[in-house]
């Protein structure tokens, strides 16, 4: 049994260390080791380039370090090796954290007494809404989207949700789907777009979408820059001043020194990191699903390749 370990983290002398030590007596690879690779069955990876991916021809399974799996899919010579998508709960309470944070920033106004602190003003108090007086659309209601939700709820935020398929079982707040996309839309105060990168997402945020959105209002994007159009996001929030935008996750990353977002006085930027992967918790899910794996032989695809997520 041949695993081989791939990422771009800062970190990865220490995801390899961990790894190790979590399937202990397995043989764990880099390239750096120049292994035999067509004995390689198991990789763990995370920005893998094709020309790398080509060799490992008989991988029986390929385990994702993100909950992103577009960094697999786009391989050129990726076909139909079962991923194994990472489902961390880890990972979605530090999407939530995220998400709060920037809800808060925006419902008690902080911007405002930021300003006046760097002019040194006592600024007056300024109205804010209390959780109960605010609704948050969580647009990608899936494993993460409805943690997050789930976690707003229980601080006494209205919670909704989209999701394109529509679902069957009982959610723990009201999903929208298809069809019922404008009654989400314009019944949100805040919409944290946590949608993944696939054809259907594409610029799936654009100028039909914004316009439904209220006029103060706040777009909180932690999933992926393709489903935005920058364009039209630009020019709504040039045009409307109350219109915030959190933005994350870019169409290229990192967003050039050039590009206009940076200087938009109603939006916030940071850096792909709402959802840094949690490196322990990350490697015993994967652990997990390996050992499920080895124990029944059963391996299926966590991706629908169809859908592309
Ligand atoms: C981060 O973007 C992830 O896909 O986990």
């Amino acid at each position: 049994m041949n695993i081989l370990f791939h990422s771009t983290f800062i970190n990865n002398k220490q995801w390899l260390r961990n790894i190790k030590k979590k399937f202990k007596g397995k043989k764990i690879y880099t390239f750096k080791d120049k292994p035999n690779y067509d004995k390689i069955d198991y990789a763990i990876v995370w920005n893998l380039p094709d020309k790398l991916f080509a060799k490992l021809k008989n991988l029986r399974a390929i385990f994702s370090l993100g909950a992103g799996v577009e960094h697999i899919l786009n391989l050129p010579s990726y076909k139909d090796t079962p991923i194994v998508r990472l489902k961390d709960p880890a990972l979605a309470d530090r999407i939530f954290n995220h998400v709060l944070s920037q809800i808060l920033n925006h419902q008690l106004k902080l911007e405002h007494y930021r300003k006046a602190q760097k002019a040194k003003i006592w600024q007056n108090e300024l109205d804010t809404y209390l959780n109960n007086q605010i609704q948050v659309g969580i647009l990608g209601a899936g494993f993460i989207g409805t943690i997050v939700g789930q976690n707003l709820q229980k601080i006494n935020y209205n919670v909704v949700g989209f999701k394109n398929t529509p679902v069957k079982k009982k959610n723990f707040f009201q999903i929208y789907s298809k069809n019922k996309l404008n009654d989400f839309i314009k019944s949100s105060d805040i919409i944290i777009s946590i949608l993944p990168s696939t054809p259907n997402t594409t610029n799936f945020i654009n100028k039909n979408f914004l316009r439904k959105m209220k006029k103060k209002s706040l777009l909180i994007n932690v999933g992926r820059g393709t489903s935005v159009n920058e364009k039209d996001l630009i020019s709504h929030l040039k045009s409307n001043k109350n219109f915030y935008a959190s933005l994350d996750v870019f169409k290229e990353e990192p967003l050039s020194k050039k590009h206009p977002l940076w200087s938009l006085k109603n939006v916030i930027i940071t850096p792909h990191i709402a959802g840094v992967t949690v490196l322990d918790s990350a490697i015993e899910q994967i652990h997990n699903r390996w050992l499920q794996i080895t124990k029944t032989g059963i391996i299926k695809n966590d991706v629908n390749l169809k859908k592309g997520y």
